[in-house]
Protein backbone atom coordinates (compact mmCIF):
# COMPACT_ATOMS: atom_id res chain seq x y z
CA UNK A 1 0.00 0.00 0.00
CA UNK A 2 2.07 3.15 -1.19
CA UNK A 3 1.80 5.59 0.87
CA UNK A 4 3.56 9.45 1.21
CA UNK A 5 3.93 9.39 5.21
CA UNK A 6 4.95 7.40 8.11
CA UNK A 7 3.33 6.57 11.35
CA UNK A 8 4.12 7.05 14.42
CA UNK A 9 4.71 3.71 15.44
CA UNK A 10 7.05 3.64 12.65
CA UNK A 11 9.65 6.26 13.94
CA UNK A 12 11.98 3.89 15.78
CA UNK A 13 13.41 3.13 11.78
CA UNK A 14 13.41 6.90 10.82
CA UNK A 15 15.62 8.40 13.85
CA UNK A 16 17.58 11.53 12.23
CA UNK A 17 15.67 11.64 8.89
CA UNK A 18 13.11 13.94 7.48
CA UNK A 19 10.00 12.36 7.36
CA UNK A 20 6.31 13.13 6.97
CA UNK A 21 3.18 12.46 9.31
CA UNK A 22 -0.73 12.54 8.85
CA UNK A 23 -2.93 12.92 11.77
CA UNK A 24 -5.08 14.69 14.24
CA UNK A 25 -3.98 17.65 16.12
CA UNK A 26 -4.77 16.58 19.61
CA UNK A 27 -3.46 19.24 21.98
CA UNK A 28 -1.47 22.07 21.83
CA UNK A 29 0.91 24.34 23.71
CA UNK A 30 2.91 27.44 23.65
CA UNK A 31 5.62 29.22 25.49
CA UNK A 32 7.09 32.67 24.28
CA UNK A 33 9.86 31.23 21.92
CA UNK A 34 8.20 27.28 21.17
CA UNK A 35 5.56 26.04 20.21
CA UNK A 36 4.47 22.17 20.69
CA UNK A 37 2.06 20.11 18.63
CA UNK A 38 1.20 16.37 19.65
CA UNK A 39 -0.40 14.89 16.77
CA UNK A 40 -2.10 11.61 16.92
CA UNK A 41 -2.50 9.27 14.17
CA UNK A 42 -4.43 6.44 15.66
CA UNK A 43 -1.22 4.30 16.07
CA UNK A 44 0.52 6.55 19.16
CA UNK A 45 1.22 10.19 19.59
CA UNK A 46 3.97 12.50 18.76
CA UNK A 47 5.22 15.37 20.13
CA UNK A 48 6.00 17.91 17.18
CA UNK A 49 7.96 21.29 17.78
CA UNK A 50 8.45 24.44 16.25
CA UNK A 51 10.99 26.85 17.66
CA UNK A 52 10.92 30.62 16.43
CA UNK A 53 14.55 30.74 15.37
CA UNK A 54 14.48 27.82 12.96
CA UNK A 55 10.53 28.29 11.18
CA UNK A 56 8.88 31.07 9.00
CA UNK A 57 6.94 33.73 11.41
CA UNK A 58 4.24 33.08 9.67
CA UNK A 59 4.61 29.19 10.29
CA UNK A 60 5.16 29.81 14.05
CA UNK A 61 2.18 31.77 14.15
CA UNK A 62 0.05 29.68 12.21
CA UNK A 63 0.61 27.01 15.27
CA UNK A 64 -1.40 28.60 17.47
CA UNK A 65 -4.36 29.33 15.20
CA UNK A 66 -5.13 25.76 14.20
CA UNK A 67 -8.30 24.19 16.09
CA UNK A 68 -7.82 20.79 18.15
CA UNK A 69 -8.82 17.50 16.16
CA UNK A 70 -7.86 19.49 13.06
CA UNK A 71 -6.09 16.79 10.29
CA UNK A 72 -2.51 18.07 9.59
CA UNK A 73 0.54 17.07 8.05
CA UNK A 74 3.80 17.70 9.40
CA UNK A 75 7.62 17.34 8.06
CA UNK A 76 10.71 17.55 9.88
CA UNK A 77 13.29 15.30 11.37
CA UNK A 78 12.63 12.38 13.83
CA UNK A 79 14.82 13.42 17.64
CA UNK A 80 14.99 10.60 20.12
CA UNK A 81 13.26 12.10 23.28
CA UNK A 82 12.79 10.10 26.55
CA UNK A 83 10.75 12.62 27.96
CA UNK A 84 8.58 13.23 24.87
CA UNK A 85 5.61 10.44 24.93
CA UNK A 86 6.61 7.88 22.73
CA UNK A 87 10.16 8.53 22.91
CA UNK A 88 10.58 10.92 19.90
CA UNK A 89 10.30 14.41 18.93
CA UNK A 90 9.65 16.05 15.58
CA UNK A 91 11.14 19.20 15.02
CA UNK A 92 8.80 20.79 12.66
CA UNK A 93 9.80 21.94 9.24
CA UNK A 94 6.36 22.28 7.71
CA UNK A 95 2.91 22.04 7.98
CA UNK A 96 -0.03 22.16 6.11
CA UNK A 97 -3.88 21.85 7.29
CA UNK A 98 -5.55 19.29 5.86
CA UNK A 99 -9.40 20.06 7.11
CA UNK A 100 -9.71 23.00 10.02
CA UNK A 101 -12.18 21.17 12.45
CA UNK A 102 -15.10 22.70 14.02
CA UNK A 103 -15.12 23.10 18.01
CA UNK A 104 -14.63 19.55 19.45
CA UNK A 105 -17.53 18.83 21.71
CA UNK A 106 -15.30 16.47 23.56
CA UNK A 107 -12.91 18.62 26.12
CA UNK A 108 -10.00 17.86 27.91
CA UNK A 109 -12.74 18.25 31.15
CA UNK A 110 -15.16 15.47 32.86
CA UNK A 111 -18.19 14.54 30.81
CA UNK A 112 -20.64 12.42 31.85
CA UNK A 113 -21.29 9.46 30.69
CA UNK A 114 -24.51 9.60 28.70
CA UNK A 115 -22.46 12.77 26.81
CA UNK A 116 -19.26 10.30 25.47
CA UNK A 117 -21.84 7.68 24.76
CA UNK A 118 -23.78 10.08 22.49
CA UNK A 119 -20.55 11.69 21.07
CA UNK A 120 -19.15 7.77 20.52
CA UNK A 121 -18.35 8.33 17.01
CA UNK A 122 -16.06 11.05 17.98
CA UNK A 123 -15.25 9.44 21.66
CA UNK A 124 -13.25 6.93 19.80
CA UNK A 125 -10.21 9.11 19.48
CA UNK A 126 -9.70 9.44 23.14
CA UNK A 127 -7.24 7.52 25.38
CA UNK A 128 -9.19 5.00 27.05
CA UNK A 129 -11.76 4.10 24.45
CA UNK A 130 -8.70 3.68 21.98
CA UNK A 131 -6.43 1.61 24.81
CA UNK A 132 -9.60 -0.89 25.37
CA UNK A 133 -10.87 -1.13 21.20
CA UNK A 134 -7.20 -2.02 20.66
CA UNK A 135 -7.12 -4.88 23.39
CA UNK A 136 -10.17 -6.13 22.14
CA UNK A 137 -8.84 -6.34 18.26
CA UNK A 138 -6.03 -8.65 19.63
CA UNK A 139 -8.36 -10.87 21.86
CA UNK A 140 -10.83 -11.26 18.87
CA UNK A 141 -7.60 -12.10 17.25
CA UNK A 142 -6.36 -14.68 19.58
CA UNK A 143 -10.19 -16.23 19.62
CA UNK A 144 -9.51 -16.93 16.00
CA UNK A 145 -5.95 -18.29 16.20
CA UNK A 146 -6.52 -20.40 19.20
CA UNK A 147 -9.26 -22.26 17.21
CA UNK A 148 -7.51 -22.22 14.07
CA UNK A 149 -4.22 -23.75 15.53
CA UNK A 150 -6.05 -26.74 16.72
CA UNK A 151 -7.37 -27.03 12.93
CA UNK A 152 -11.01 -26.01 13.86
CA UNK A 153 -13.39 -25.09 10.89
CA UNK A 154 -15.12 -21.61 10.74
CA UNK A 155 -18.84 -22.28 10.52
CA UNK A 156 -20.43 -18.88 10.10
CA UNK A 157 -24.07 -19.04 11.39
CA UNK A 158 -26.88 -16.76 10.24
CA UNK A 159 -28.19 -14.18 12.36
CA UNK A 160 -31.99 -14.57 11.03
CA UNK A 161 -33.42 -18.12 12.71
CA UNK A 162 -36.62 -19.93 13.43
CA UNK A 163 -35.85 -21.09 16.96
CA UNK A 164 -34.78 -19.73 20.08
CA UNK A 165 -31.76 -21.26 21.92
CA UNK A 166 -31.28 -19.50 25.11
CA UNK A 167 -34.86 -19.09 26.05
CA UNK A 168 -37.93 -17.17 24.46
CA UNK A 169 -38.07 -14.39 26.77
CA UNK A 170 -34.72 -12.32 25.35
CA UNK A 171 -35.57 -12.57 21.78
CA UNK A 172 -35.55 -9.97 18.93
CA UNK A 173 -38.46 -10.53 17.10
CA UNK A 174 -38.76 -9.31 13.25
CA UNK A 175 -40.68 -9.71 10.26
CA UNK A 176 -39.65 -11.69 7.29
CA UNK A 177 -41.81 -11.52 4.44
CA UNK A 178 -44.91 -12.05 6.70
CA UNK A 179 -43.31 -14.95 9.40
CA UNK A 180 -41.74 -14.44 11.98
CA UNK A 181 -37.94 -14.62 12.73
CA UNK A 182 -35.56 -13.89 15.47
CA UNK A 183 -32.27 -12.58 16.00
CA UNK A 184 -30.16 -15.04 16.94
CA UNK A 185 -29.07 -15.66 21.06
CA UNK A 186 -26.00 -17.72 20.09
CA UNK A 187 -25.11 -19.99 17.04
CA UNK A 188 -24.61 -22.91 18.86
CA UNK A 189 -27.63 -25.13 17.59
CA UNK A 190 -26.04 -24.28 13.77
CA UNK A 191 -22.53 -25.36 15.15
CA UNK A 192 -23.85 -29.15 16.63
CA UNK A 193 -24.76 -30.02 12.99
CA UNK A 194 -21.70 -28.58 11.48
CA UNK A 195 -19.16 -30.81 14.15
CA UNK A 196 -20.86 -33.81 12.50
CA UNK A 197 -19.62 -32.37 9.14
CA UNK A 198 -16.33 -31.19 10.13
CA UNK A 199 -15.49 -32.78 13.67
CA UNK A 200 -14.25 -29.19 15.15
CA UNK A 201 -15.48 -25.72 14.59
CA UNK A 202 -16.22 -22.46 15.74
CA UNK A 203 -18.31 -19.32 14.89
CA UNK A 204 -17.89 -16.07 15.89
CA UNK A 205 -20.49 -13.28 15.46
CA UNK A 206 -22.61 -10.71 16.70
CA UNK A 207 -25.45 -12.00 18.88
CA UNK A 208 -28.76 -10.78 20.25
CA UNK A 209 -31.27 -10.31 23.40
CA UNK A 210 -33.53 -8.25 24.26
CA UNK A 211 -32.31 -7.73 27.52
CA UNK A 212 -34.94 -5.48 29.49
CA UNK A 213 -33.04 -4.56 32.57
CA UNK A 214 -29.89 -2.48 32.37
CA UNK A 215 -26.84 -3.79 33.76
CA UNK A 216 -23.54 -3.43 33.39
CA UNK A 217 -22.83 -6.83 32.17
CA UNK A 218 -25.51 -6.91 29.64
CA UNK A 219 -26.13 -5.41 26.04
CA UNK A 220 -28.45 -6.47 23.42
CA UNK A 221 -25.92 -6.95 21.03
CA UNK A 222 -22.86 -8.31 21.83
CA UNK A 223 -20.05 -10.55 20.46
CA UNK A 224 -20.03 -14.55 21.01
CA UNK A 225 -17.38 -17.14 19.94
CA UNK A 226 -18.61 -20.45 19.84
CA UNK A 227 -16.69 -24.32 19.72
CA UNK A 228 -18.25 -27.30 19.07
CA UNK A 229 -16.93 -30.45 19.08
CA UNK A 230 -17.91 -34.03 17.93
CA UNK A 231 -16.95 -36.91 20.62
CA UNK A 232 -16.12 -34.34 22.91
CA UNK A 233 -17.65 -35.14 26.65
CA UNK A 234 -17.31 -32.93 29.88
CA UNK A 235 -14.53 -33.26 31.29
CA UNK A 236 -12.61 -32.53 27.98
CA UNK A 237 -14.73 -29.61 27.69
CA UNK A 238 -13.59 -28.11 30.56
CA UNK A 239 -9.88 -28.12 29.52
CA UNK A 240 -10.87 -26.82 26.19
CA UNK A 241 -12.19 -23.77 28.14
CA UNK A 242 -9.40 -22.86 30.55
CA UNK A 243 -6.94 -23.59 27.64
CA UNK A 244 -8.68 -21.33 25.21
CA UNK A 245 -9.38 -18.64 28.30
CA UNK A 246 -5.51 -19.20 29.17
CA UNK A 247 -4.58 -18.84 25.57
CA UNK A 248 -6.42 -15.47 25.21
CA UNK A 249 -4.80 -13.90 28.54
CA UNK A 250 -1.49 -14.62 27.34
CA UNK A 251 -1.87 -12.95 24.29
CA UNK A 252 -3.56 -9.55 25.60
CA UNK A 253 -0.10 -10.06 28.21
CA UNK A 254 2.46 -10.46 25.42
CA UNK A 255 0.87 -7.49 22.79
CA UNK A 256 -0.99 -5.24 24.64
CA UNK A 257 1.06 -4.21 27.50
CA UNK A 258 0.90 -0.91 26.64
CA UNK A 259 -2.79 -0.22 26.15
CA UNK A 260 -2.86 -1.98 29.41
CA UNK A 261 -1.22 0.64 31.19
CA UNK A 262 -3.14 3.64 29.51
CA UNK A 263 -6.14 1.49 31.12
CA UNK A 264 -3.84 1.62 34.69
CA UNK A 265 -4.16 -2.03 34.91
CA UNK A 266 -3.00 -4.82 37.24
CA UNK A 267 -1.31 -7.02 35.51
CA UNK A 268 -0.28 -9.13 38.01
CA UNK A 269 -3.32 -10.19 38.62
CA UNK A 270 -3.37 -11.85 35.02
CA UNK A 271 -0.39 -13.27 35.15
CA UNK A 272 -1.51 -15.93 37.26
CA UNK A 273 -4.29 -17.14 34.45
CA UNK A 274 -3.24 -20.18 33.49
CA UNK A 275 -4.89 -24.33 33.57
CA UNK A 276 -5.80 -25.38 35.78
CA UNK A 277 -9.03 -23.58 36.68
CA UNK A 278 -10.91 -25.11 40.26
CA UNK A 279 -13.68 -26.81 39.24
CA UNK A 280 -16.71 -25.80 41.88
CA UNK A 281 -19.54 -27.98 41.65
CA UNK A 282 -22.83 -25.88 41.67
CA UNK A 283 -23.90 -27.53 44.89
CA UNK A 284 -21.15 -26.56 46.79
CA UNK A 285 -21.15 -23.02 45.33
CA UNK A 286 -24.42 -22.78 47.32
CA UNK A 287 -23.37 -24.34 49.99
CA UNK A 288 -20.79 -21.28 50.14
CA UNK A 289 -23.58 -18.67 49.28
CA UNK A 290 -26.02 -19.66 52.23
CA UNK A 291 -23.42 -19.61 55.24
CA UNK A 292 -24.66 -17.18 57.68
CA UNK A 293 -21.28 -14.87 56.92
CA UNK A 294 -22.10 -14.54 53.12
CA UNK A 295 -25.83 -13.91 53.63
CA UNK A 296 -24.79 -11.14 55.73
CA UNK A 297 -22.10 -9.68 53.40
CA UNK A 298 -25.13 -9.94 51.02
CA UNK A 299 -26.79 -7.69 53.19
CA UNK A 300 -24.74 -5.85 53.86
CA UNK A 301 -24.42 -4.81 50.24
CA UNK A 302 -27.62 -4.58 49.65
CA UNK A 303 -27.69 -7.70 47.48
CA UNK A 304 -30.73 -10.06 47.66
CA UNK A 305 -30.44 -12.95 49.37
CA UNK A 306 -29.25 -16.07 47.64
CA UNK A 307 -31.40 -19.46 47.83
CA UNK A 308 -29.80 -22.33 46.73
CA UNK A 309 -31.62 -23.69 43.30
CA UNK A 310 -31.30 -20.47 42.22
CA UNK A 311 -29.14 -18.48 39.43
CA UNK A 312 -26.48 -16.29 40.59
CA UNK A 313 -26.73 -13.04 41.17
CA UNK A 314 -23.50 -10.31 40.83
CA UNK A 315 -22.94 -10.28 43.98
CA UNK A 316 -22.56 -13.92 44.49
CA UNK A 317 -20.01 -13.84 41.62
CA UNK A 318 -17.81 -11.86 43.38
CA UNK A 319 -18.10 -13.98 46.66
CA UNK A 320 -16.98 -17.06 44.58
CA UNK A 321 -14.10 -15.61 43.44
CA UNK A 322 -12.93 -13.21 45.61
CA UNK A 323 -10.12 -15.49 46.39
CA UNK A 324 -9.40 -17.29 43.39
CA UNK A 325 -6.33 -15.89 41.18
CA UNK A 326 -7.88 -17.43 37.63
CA UNK A 327 -11.21 -18.01 36.49
CA UNK A 328 -13.42 -20.43 38.33
CA UNK A 329 -15.68 -22.99 37.25
CA UNK A 330 -19.07 -23.61 38.38
CA UNK A 331 -20.50 -27.09 37.10
CA UNK A 332 -23.26 -28.99 37.52
CA UNK A 333 -25.95 -26.79 37.35
CA UNK A 334 -29.62 -27.82 38.34
CA UNK A 335 -31.32 -28.73 35.20
CA UNK A 336 -34.41 -26.88 35.79
CA UNK A 337 -32.43 -23.25 35.68
CA UNK A 338 -30.55 -24.12 32.20
CA UNK A 339 -31.47 -24.65 28.92
CA UNK A 340 -33.04 -27.38 26.86
CA UNK A 341 -30.44 -29.18 25.22
CA UNK A 342 -27.97 -29.88 28.34
CA UNK A 343 -26.61 -33.24 28.88
CA UNK A 344 -28.07 -34.73 32.16
CA UNK A 345 -25.47 -36.10 34.97
CA UNK A 346 -26.39 -40.06 34.76
CA UNK A 347 -25.24 -39.93 38.63
CA UNK A 348 -27.64 -37.21 39.27
CA UNK A 349 -30.22 -36.51 36.49
CA UNK A 350 -31.27 -33.25 37.96
CA UNK A 351 -27.76 -31.90 37.46
CA UNK A 352 -26.57 -30.71 33.73
CA UNK A 353 -23.56 -31.60 32.46
CA UNK A 354 -22.36 -28.09 32.00
CA UNK A 355 -20.37 -25.03 32.67
CA UNK A 356 -20.34 -21.08 33.37
CA UNK A 357 -16.33 -19.49 33.97
CA UNK A 358 -16.34 -17.31 36.24
CA UNK A 359 -13.96 -14.62 35.82
CA UNK A 360 -11.98 -13.18 39.12
CA UNK A 361 -12.03 -9.86 40.59
CA UNK A 362 -16.07 -9.76 40.26
CA UNK A 363 -15.80 -9.62 35.90
CA UNK A 364 -18.76 -12.24 36.33
CA UNK A 365 -19.67 -14.80 33.64
CA UNK A 366 -17.54 -14.90 30.66
CA UNK A 367 -18.56 -18.63 29.18
CA UNK A 368 -21.40 -20.61 29.44
CA UNK A 369 -21.07 -23.77 27.68
CA UNK A 370 -22.33 -27.75 27.99
CA UNK A 371 -22.16 -31.57 26.92
CA UNK A 372 -25.47 -31.44 24.47
CA UNK A 373 -28.20 -33.57 24.44
CA UNK A 374 -27.27 -36.24 21.87
CA UNK A 375 -30.55 -38.75 22.88
CA UNK A 376 -32.89 -37.97 20.17
CA UNK A 377 -36.13 -38.61 22.44
CA UNK A 378 -34.56 -36.71 25.47
CA UNK A 379 -33.62 -34.52 23.25
CA UNK A 380 -37.65 -34.17 22.28
CA UNK A 381 -39.19 -34.50 25.56
CA UNK A 382 -37.03 -31.60 26.80
CA UNK A 383 -38.15 -29.42 23.71
CA UNK A 384 -42.10 -29.83 24.72
CA UNK A 385 -41.13 -29.29 28.00
CA UNK A 386 -39.82 -25.63 27.59
CA UNK A 387 -42.28 -25.30 25.53
CA UNK A 388 -40.67 -24.45 21.97
CA UNK A 389 -42.11 -25.39 19.15
CA UNK A 390 -41.09 -28.82 18.06
CA UNK A 391 -41.53 -27.95 14.34
CA UNK A 392 -39.11 -25.10 14.31
CA UNK A 393 -36.61 -27.52 15.75
CA UNK A 394 -37.03 -31.12 13.55
CA UNK A 395 -33.79 -30.19 11.81
CA UNK A 396 -32.24 -29.56 15.19
CA UNK A 397 -33.63 -32.76 16.24
CA UNK A 398 -32.24 -34.76 13.24
CA UNK A 399 -28.96 -34.50 14.02
CA UNK A 400 -29.42 -37.40 16.74
CA UNK A 401 -31.22 -39.32 13.82
CA UNK A 402 -28.14 -40.01 11.39
CA UNK A 403 -25.18 -41.49 14.05
CA UNK A 404 -25.60 -39.07 17.01
CA UNK A 405 -22.42 -38.60 19.33
CA UNK A 406 -21.62 -37.16 22.07
CA UNK A 407 -20.58 -33.43 21.76
CA UNK A 408 -19.85 -30.21 23.51
CA UNK A 409 -19.22 -26.94 23.18
CA UNK A 410 -19.16 -23.06 25.19
CA UNK A 411 -19.86 -19.92 23.85
CA UNK A 412 -18.10 -17.06 25.31
CA UNK A 413 -18.90 -13.43 25.55
CA UNK A 414 -16.17 -11.50 24.04
CA UNK A 415 -17.33 -8.25 25.88
CA UNK A 416 -17.38 -9.93 28.87
CA UNK A 417 -13.46 -11.23 28.35
CA UNK A 418 -12.37 -7.89 27.15
CA UNK A 419 -13.84 -6.21 30.47
CA UNK A 420 -11.83 -8.27 33.30
CA UNK A 421 -8.86 -8.29 30.67
CA UNK A 422 -9.08 -4.87 30.32
CA UNK A 423 -10.36 -4.23 34.25
CA UNK A 424 -13.21 -1.66 33.01
CA UNK A 425 -16.41 -2.25 35.04
CA UNK A 426 -18.93 -1.54 32.53
CA UNK A 427 -19.76 -3.71 29.26
CA UNK A 428 -20.40 -0.38 26.98
CA UNK A 429 -16.58 0.10 27.49
CA UNK A 430 -15.96 -3.20 25.17
CA UNK A 431 -17.45 -2.57 22.20
CA UNK A 432 -17.10 0.23 19.63
CA UNK A 433 -20.62 1.31 19.18
CA UNK A 434 -22.63 -0.48 22.37
CA UNK A 435 -26.65 -1.02 21.87
CA UNK A 436 -28.83 -1.18 24.87
CA UNK A 437 -32.00 -0.99 25.75
CA UNK A 438 -32.28 3.26 25.72
CA UNK A 439 -29.28 3.09 23.34
CA UNK A 440 -29.46 2.89 19.35
CA UNK A 441 -27.22 5.81 18.58
CA UNK A 442 -24.79 6.42 16.79
O1 LIG B 1 -24.34 -18.54 28.76
P1 LIG B 1 -24.89 -18.18 27.43
O2 LIG B 1 -26.30 -17.74 27.35
O3 LIG B 1 -24.63 -19.48 26.52
C1 LIG B 1 -25.02 -19.64 25.24
O4 LIG B 1 -25.52 -18.79 24.53
C2 LIG B 1 -24.64 -20.97 24.64
N1 LIG B 1 -25.56 -21.27 23.56
C3 LIG B 1 -23.22 -20.90 24.16
C4 LIG B 1 -22.72 -22.23 23.67
O5 LIG B 1 -22.70 -23.18 24.42
N2 LIG B 1 -22.31 -22.29 22.43
O6 LIG B 1 -23.98 -17.06 26.77
C5 LIG B 1 -22.61 -17.28 26.58
C6 LIG B 1 -21.81 -16.08 27.01
C7 LIG B 1 -21.97 -15.71 28.48
O7 LIG B 1 -21.12 -16.50 29.29
C8 LIG B 1 -21.55 -14.27 28.48
O8 LIG B 1 -20.14 -14.16 28.43
C9 LIG B 1 -22.10 -13.78 27.16
O9 LIG B 1 -22.26 -14.91 26.32
N3 LIG B 1 -23.37 -13.09 27.31
C10 LIG B 1 -23.54 -11.76 27.20
N4 LIG B 1 -22.66 -10.77 26.99
C11 LIG B 1 -23.13 -9.51 26.92
N5 LIG B 1 -24.43 -9.18 27.06
C12 LIG B 1 -25.36 -10.14 27.26
N6 LIG B 1 -26.64 -9.81 27.34
C13 LIG B 1 -24.92 -11.51 27.35
N7 LIG B 1 -25.55 -12.68 27.54
C14 LIG B 1 -24.60 -13.64 27.50
MG1 LIG C 1 -24.87 -18.32 30.76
Amino acid sequence: MARDFVYVEELGEHVGERVTLKGWLSRKRSSGKVKFLVLRDGTGLLQCVAFVRDTSAELFERCDRIPLESSIAVAGRVRRDDRAPGGFELGIEDLRVLHEAAEFPIQPKEHGVEFLFDHRHLHLRSRTPHAILRVRSEVVRACRDFFHERRFVLIDSPVLTPAACEGTTTLFETDYFGRKAYLTQSGQLYLEPACMAFGRVYCMGPTFRAEKSKTRRHLTEFWMIEPEVAFLEFPGLLELAEEFVSYVVARALDVCREDLKVLDRDTSKLESVRPPFPRLPYDEAARLLTTPESQARMAAAGAPPFAAGNDFGAFDETLLTESADRPVMVTHWPAAIKAFYMQPDEADPSRALCVDVLAPEGYGEIIGGSERIHDHDLLLGRIREHGLPVEAFQWYLDIRKYGTVPHSGFGMGVERCVTWICGVPHLRDAIPYPRQIHRLYP
